[in-house]
């Protein structure tokens, strides 16, 4: 059986569907991720788990139980926040304590406990400072250690390390994917950042406008988006407008705009003259100059019109004679560190058929 099951749930603002007929199971372990814009309605499905809002519609379920009628106080859970929320005149160690405190328990096992949590989050040297006296990322670490310290079922976390910088929130990603595995309790973790959500996860459910649209590992929600949303909003993807000619099983041959035919792979589902797009990643489409002895019959013609200098990688934006662009990342793997192409060179490009996606009309 699931740990929690959300059931379709709806919350409406007024006129404003927040969030419409979500449903999905979270697993005993899981590290599960709501992704999607600013507004689609993360924050208020993970609200309605904690029971700071209820549901206009559906259901919670926690172990099979119901939540409606238990009140956040007297959920198995906690949250998490963006702005740490904690206390400002207690300690470390006092904010830590904090909830056992709140529940009685012994001074001796309080302190123990105090002690292995702060452990478990690294700051076991700074138990006596003030929230005021520590960084942004020692901040953040306070506040799971108080969320951790009596072993909730489930912790919920929105956001809790927008507020770092980049590398701080680099550092922190494999610290919670550490912690995680350490204290195995379910995570429920929400980002508007794709590539935290692929760092952390083991399953990701994609938002978008108070649905969700999908749901699955990080690599399937990359490798097989399911919608144009799901492809464009993770990763970049090269999207172009295509329908079925034939298929033979999982695998068709598509008209695409400006290119012509092109095969891909379609799904069980898709049917001939079923209107979608190509959907084919940067790092899926090979380059090669046009002199290259290989080249001449292979993928499509194009002019590199832009190119991007990443440091590891370069973006290059070919254009072919219909106009159609594309965007290929290639490393720069070259030991003297020169770009194999320029701004205005002619080249051919493809990728293999595995690498393409045709992805049909909701
Ligand atoms: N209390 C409220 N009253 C009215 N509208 C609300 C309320 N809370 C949220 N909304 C609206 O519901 C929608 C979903 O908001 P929510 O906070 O869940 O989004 P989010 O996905 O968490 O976004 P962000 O990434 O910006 O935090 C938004 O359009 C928001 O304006
Ligand atoms: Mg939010």
């Amino acid at each position: 059986m699931a740990l929690l099951e959300i059931r379709h749930v709806s919350k409406h603002f007024g006129g404003l569907a927040a969030v419409s007929d979500a449903s999905l199971e979270i697993r005993t372990g899981e590290f599960f991720t709501l992704l999607g814009p600013s507004g689609c309605g993360k924050t208020t499905l993970l609200r309605m788990i904690a029971g700071f809002a209820l549901p206009d519609a559906g259901q919670i379920l926690l172990d099979g139980v119901d939540l409606a009628a238990t009140p956040p106080e007297r959920r198995p859970l906690h949250t998490v926040f963006q702005s740490y929320a904690l206390f400002p005149h207690m300690t470390v160690a006092e904010n830590v304590g904090f909830p056992l405190r709140m529940a009685q328990v012994a001074e001796a096992e309080l302190k123990a406990r105090v002690a292995e949590t702060l452990r478990e989050v690294e700051l076991q040297t700074l138990g006596e400072r003030f929230p005021g006296e520590l960084s942004g990322g020692q901040k953040q670490r306070v506040a799971i250690a108080r969320a951790l310290i009596d072993r909730p079922r489930l912790l919920l976390l929105d956001e809790p390390l927008a507020a770092l910088d980049l590398k701080l929130r680099e550092q922190m990603r494999l610290e919670l994917i550490k912690l995680q595995k350490e204290v195995g309790i379910t995570f429920v973790y929400v980002t508007h950042d794709q590539s935290e959500a692929l760092a952390l996860s083991h399953r990701i459910a994609v938002m978008n406008e108070g649905r969700i649209c999908q749901i699955g590992a990080p690599s399937e929600v990359y490798e097989f988006p399911a919608s144009r949303f799901v492809a464009d909003f993770i990763g970049t993807c090269n999207l172009l407008d295509a329908s079925v000619i034939a298929r033979r099983g999982e695998r068709a041959t598509l008209d695409v705009a400006g290119l012509g035919e092109v095969d891909a792979w379609a799904g069980p589902a898709c049917r001939r003259g079923d209107r979608g797009v190509l959907a084919v990643r940067p790092e899926k489409v090979g380059l090669e100059g046009e002199a290259a002895p290989r080249a001449p019959d292979k993928g499509f013609a194009g002019v590199i019109r832009e190119l991007l200098y990443l440091g590891d990688v370069t973006v290059y934006k070919v254009e072919t004679a219909s106009g159609v662009l594309i965007e290929a990342l290639l490393p720069n793997s070259a030991a003297h560190g020169v770009r194999p192409f320029a701004i205005g060179d002619r080249v051919r490009f493809a990728w293999s058929c595995d690498a393409a996606r045709f992805i049909p009309d909701a």
